[in-house]
């Protein structure tokens, strides 16, 4: 089900999870991303008193990748508890358009596994995205 890169990819996800900030939602998300060198950018979220200048865990990752130079995202994981599956927010779906394709994978995992493959197609279909600013 899941590539020997893909699985990687969950296990750091899952793993960089713990590190999360979340002492108001209790909701700890964790991120990772494979660029198009292969490497991989962690991100978790970081929550804040004044709440709106919270941040999600894949913005994190996205922002991690740049800084190291990497501008592809080519498979993302996002691992969240609950029963749910914890797929990007809105917002973080239209921040991976910004450097992925509409068939890039996203990977969902629990707080201990691999769940479900996406591709952003199926998360955001119809999207806007650099191809439409001419
Ligand atoms: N959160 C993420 O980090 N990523 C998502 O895609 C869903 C939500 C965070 C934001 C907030 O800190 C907590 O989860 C509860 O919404």
């Amino acid at each position: 089900m899941l590539t020997q890169i893909e699985q990687r990819l969950c296990d750091a996800a899952i793993s960089a999870r713990h590190n999360a900030y979340a002492p108001y939602s209790k909701f700890k998300v964790g991120a990772a991303i494979l660029d198009e060198f292969d490497n991989i950018h962690l991100g978790v979220n970081v929550e804040n008193a004044a709440y709106p200048q919270g941040s999600c865990a894949e913005a994190g990752a996205i922002s991690a990748m740049i800084a190291s130079g990497g501008t592809k995202i080519k498979r993302i994981a996002v691992s969240g508890a609950g029963t749910q599956l914890c797929t990007p927010c809105g917002g973080c779906r239209q921040r991976i358009r910004e450097f992925a394709n509409l068939k890039t994978d996203i990977l969902i995992c629990t707080d201990s596994q691999f769940k479900k493959r996406f591709n952003l197609e199926m998360l955001l279909p119809a999207s806007f995205g650099p191809d439409n600013l001419v």
